[in-house]
């Protein structure tokens, strides 16, 4: 039997479905997909409360789609309670903002141990499993106890907080701690792996080889795996979306102002309160700036019905109208506020007509936004990024004007620094962050992580089998 590659999350990319994915998770999975054999099983994004019964399959190349609906308790304790108000918040950072209860936990096994049931019937002998996100951390034990001894990795795309604030969740050892029931756990960062590395440790477990551990008798490795985007093809895309209608009218619609772009799920995290007081600042101290730049946010709604999504929502429109009204002029509109996603095309065209990507995250896992841009510029005459200092992707994109987040005065300041970067030093910049995405794409972070996978087991079978399917890199 020829080894599958069996993808788990909960979001997934379900082909020929209308709307737009707003989230780093899925467009990384679907890239990594494309060309491979493979399962790819989660939450179809329906609520329903008939009894569970087998997933619905699409197929799609070599690719099989499986998808369950989540009942009404499972998806307010589980996605709603447990993983977007606990496990969200901690692992950002946000220990304020937790909001733990045990009927969440008890819906969040649940829904792993539904996962796991489900799975069951799927998972053949050879395949390899790979799970991906803060949903579905003990998912590997949920499996194990059904038998399963395939290799079975996982993929934290959040970043991990240090162990005094995971050891804020009550139970931590019971959700955290299972991870180690996975063969391979791999992290967007060093930061976030040495994170875990200590977490693991404060558990008790032992260091053995480099970058395992073992606890209660079983090892796992650690390892940190940035994530990387289809480089070649976002490039392509963007230099052909640039002349669609859509972005011709954008850019004529602007009359030759510059044009800023900010582009994020509407999350705590993404830091646009502190981001639009930034440019309230830098309008208020460069008057000789103001009709001259337009600030185009571009926020699809993201977990609405969480109270802290809803507040920041409210937060950022009166914002908004705010600055508008404060600086605004009849012929001029310094923020534009799109509250629903793009699609692919549409944003690569919008980011090549930028002349400045604002990605100010309070604490971001990775940042795809971010390197999304640096991709889609022209590399004569590319635009500048403006990056936080506590997103992941600031550990690999150096070319950029790092800020911290937190300090208006400094974003104020790298926004005049970029709007009047001279050509020379934009290149300068742009070149090897470019270079960095072309030797670090979205297929050598998939590449990489199975690898290592096989690795786990030092099966030379497995090893030579992940090689011919994952391609001459693995
Ligand atoms: N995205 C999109 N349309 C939008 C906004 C975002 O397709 O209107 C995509 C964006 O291109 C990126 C992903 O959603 O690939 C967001 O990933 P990121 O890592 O930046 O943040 P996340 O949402 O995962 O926290
Ligand atoms: C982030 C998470 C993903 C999640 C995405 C969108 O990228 O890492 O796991 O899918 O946000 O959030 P949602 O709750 O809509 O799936």
């Amino acid at each position: 039997m020829a080894t599958r590659l069996i993808i788990v999350s909960n979001r997934v990319a379900i082909p020929d479905t209308r709307q737009h994915l707003a989230g780093g998770l899925a467009v990384a999975v679907k890239a990594a997909l494309r060309d491979r054999v493979g399962v790819w099983f989660g939450w179809s994004g329906d609520i329903s409360d008939q009894e569970a019964t087998a997933p619905r399959r699409l197929k799609r190349g070599r690719v099989d789609y499986a998808v369950i609906d989540l009942s009404e308790a499972d998806y307010q304790e589980y996605y709603n309670g447990f993983a977007n108000r606990v496990l969200w918040p901690i692992l950002h950072y946000r220990v304020d903002l937790q909001e733990y209860s045990r009927a969440d936990q008890s819906g969040y096994m649940r829904v792993n141990s539904l996962f796991a049931d489900q799975l069951d019937a799927i998972i053949e002998e050879d395949d390899v499993v790979w799970v991906h996100d803060y949903h579905l951390m003990p998912l590997a034990r949920e499996l194990r106890a059904r038998g399963r001894v395939n290799p079975i990795g996982f993929f934290l795309h959040i970043p991990c907080a240090p162990p005094d604030i995971l050891a804020t969740m009550p139970n931590h050892e019971e959700i955290l701690g299972s991870l180690v029931h996975y063969d391979l756990v791999g992290f967007q960062t060093d930061n976030d792996r040495d994170n875990f590395a200590h977490y693991l440790t404060s558990l008790g477990a032992k260091p053995v080889r480099s970058a395992s551990f073992t606890l209660d008798g079983r090892t796992t490795r650690l390892g940190a795996f940035p994530v990387g985007i289809e480089t070649a093809v976002y490039a392509r895309l963007a230099r052909n979306a640039v002349r669609s209608r859509f972005v011709r009218e954008m850019v004529e619609s602007l009359n030759g102002q510059k044009l800023m772009l900010g582009v994020d799920r509407l999350d705590y995290s993404k830091g646009i309160i502190h981001r639009l007081n930034a440019f309230d600042r830098f309008l208020e101290v460069n008057p000789e700036w103001r009709s001259r730049v337009t600030y185009l946010q571009v926020t699809p709604k993201s977990r609405g019905e969480i109270r802290e999504y809803a507040q920041i929502e409210n937060e950022v429109t009166t914002l908004i109208s705010k600055i508008n009204g404060r600086f605004g002029e009849a012929a001029w509109t310094p923020v534009r506020y799109v509250n629903r996603s793009y699609s692919r095309t549409a944003l690569a065209g919008v980011y090549r007509a930028a002349d400045v990507a604002l990605v100010t995250p309070l604490r971001d896992g990775m940042n795809l936004v971010a390197k999304e841009f640096v991709a889609a510029q022209d590399p004569e005459n590319p635009g500048a990024l403006i990056l936080s200092q506590f997103a992941g992707a600031a550990a690999e994109l150096d070319g950029a004007v790092i800020v911290n987040p937190h300090e208006v005065e400094g974003v104020a300041a790298a926004i005049k620094q970029a709007l009047e970067m001279p050509l020379i030093e934009r290149r300068d910049r742009h070149g090897p962050m470019l270079a960095r995405l072309r030797d670090h794409t979205v297929d050598q972070w998939s590449d990489s992580f199975l690898t290592a996978l096989g690795e786990t087991r030092q099966r030379p079978s497995l090893i030579e089998g992940l090689r011919a399917m994952f391609g001459a890199s693995a």
